[in-house]
């Protein structure tokens, strides 16, 4: 069957014919592409058709698709057997080669998603704080679990919505909302409801609306009053994890959450999510403590082994300076033809993250980035995907360089933008 026929029947028997909305290509149209298989910087279509892969499976493939050590890692894995649900020793291996890597970081545990992990984080800064109200940043996007679905990006935004049927309002009253970047707002908040916020949850790098970068002052501000408050500050690093080095944005940037949450990279490409923090917060977590959290398959061989596997790569061989190299490359592309051309196009790139935007400038929230015309990024995407580039299909997503994209494959990039754009220019 090729992608029409599969998707006809998909969405006869899953919901959306997708098992994650923003896949459907709704921000785009279109019939979404079934993939088959991939290797290093390309994929493959159902129909064989080969793609230059920019969405890298929404974050977790730095190293490329099937990198050679760990598909090997997975099958040595797999052969042992794929899940006991006791202890073992490659989570002992994971865990102390994770904290190794992060110096504010004591203990970890792991789960199964982003979503669990930041779910888990909110749950324990709760417990930790005895205070119930959290506050969130307009735009990020931190998994779909009901206290955070206010206000959220990635689908929700693509999708236009603010929240989602099924939370209940109670959820989204505990929820406190601040525009992102901007530490006034939050100063108020902090100031008005302080005594009763016990977490505040913000991606340091911002990559659910697009790519947005935190102004200068903005996370070391969220400590400070954090600390003021007693409030624990959550960094959901579910993307930026060992993403522009072998460690988190906040060891980077010099600004210490109480806890982080990560994903995508560190499971190489198999479900994950972890928290890490400071010992004293994290032994709040069952059994030692009173905050329960739990999972049939957490810390499962297989995944462990793929992230193990890619976390020894990136530390013993980093790919982080090529990376920014190719990333820096592209950017500079893209700006020059908007400049030459006047175009309203513009471009945020942080490492390997990229994103275009259709619009002047680079926006420094959720409202500047919903001032993006969609419109023009739908033929944009359509067209790229007609020259065989695949990118998330949405405006309100970020674009992931790989480990093993090299300088040709931005100029493929580059080459194709600008001709699609040429097209939009006339639309
Ligand atoms: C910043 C951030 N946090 C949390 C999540 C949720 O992770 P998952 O999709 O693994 O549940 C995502 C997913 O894209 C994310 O980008």
């Amino acid at each position: 069957m090729n992608s029409k026929q599969l998707f006809k029947k998909a969405i006869s028997i899953i919901p959306g014919g997708v098992n994650s909305p923003v896949r459907a290509f709704g921000a785009v149209g279109g019939t979404p592409v079934c993939m088959e298989k991939g290797k290093g910087s390309r994929l493959w279509s159902v129909e064989g058709r080969e793609y230059l892969d920019f969405c890298g499976s929404w974050g977790p493939m730095i190293l490329g698709h099937a990198p050679e050590k760990i598909i090997q890692a997975i099958e040595r894995t797999a052969k042992k057997g794929t899940s006991f649900g006791t202890n073992t020793a490659i989570e002992v291996e994971y865990a102390q080669t994770i904290l190794d890597c992060i110096p504010s970081a004591e203990k970890i545990r792991v789960v199964n998603s982003g979503t669990e992990a930041t779910m888990t984080a909110i749950r324990l800064a709760r417990g930790i704080s005895n205070k119930n109200k959290i506050v969130k940043f307009a735009g990020n996007y931190h998994g779909h679990s009901d206290g955070l679905l206010v206000e959220a990006g990635s689908g929700l935004l693509t999708e236009g919505k603010v929240s989602s049927a099924g939370v209940s309002t109670s959820f989204a009253t505990e929820t406190i909302v601040c525009p992102y970047n901007d530490i006034k707002s939050f100063s108020k908040i902090m100031a008005t409801e302080g005594k009763n916020i016990g977490g505040v949850v913000v991606e340091p790098i911002a990559g659910n609306m697009g790519l947005i970068k935190p102004k200068d002052d903005f996370l070391e501000k969220l400590r400070e009053l954090c600390s003021r408050h007693k409030a624990i500050l959550i960094f959901d690093e579910v993307i930026t994890g060992f993403r522009l080095a072998a460690t988190t944005f906040g060891t980077i940037c010099g600004v210490t959450p109480d806890l982080t949450c990560l994903g995508k990279i560190i499971g190489g490409g198999l479900p994950v999510g972890a928290i890490v923090g400071k010992r004293e917060f994290m032994e709040k977590l069952s059994p030692t403590g009173d905050v329960y959290q739990a999972g049939t398959l957490s810390g499962n061989p297989l995944v462990l082994a793929a992230g193990l596997a890619t976390i020894q790569e990136l530390v013993g061989n980093p790919p982080y300076d090529k990376i920014k190299r190719l990333s820096s490359r592209l950017k500079d592309g893209v700006t020059a033809f908007s400049k030459k051309h006047n175009l309203e196009i513009s471009v945020s790139q942080k490492g390997g993250m990229f994103t275009i935007f259709f619009r002047k400038s680079a926006p420094i929230n959720l409202d500047e980035a919903r001032e993006c015309d969609t419109n023009k990024f739908a033929i944009y995407f359509n067209g790229m995907l007609k020259e065989g580039i695949y990118l998330p299909p949405s405006q309100f997503e970020t674009n992931f360089i790989s480990a093993s994209h090299n300088e040709e494959d931005i100029d493929i990039f580059l080459e194709s933008l600008f001709r699609v754009c040429h097209k939009i220019v006339n639309y």
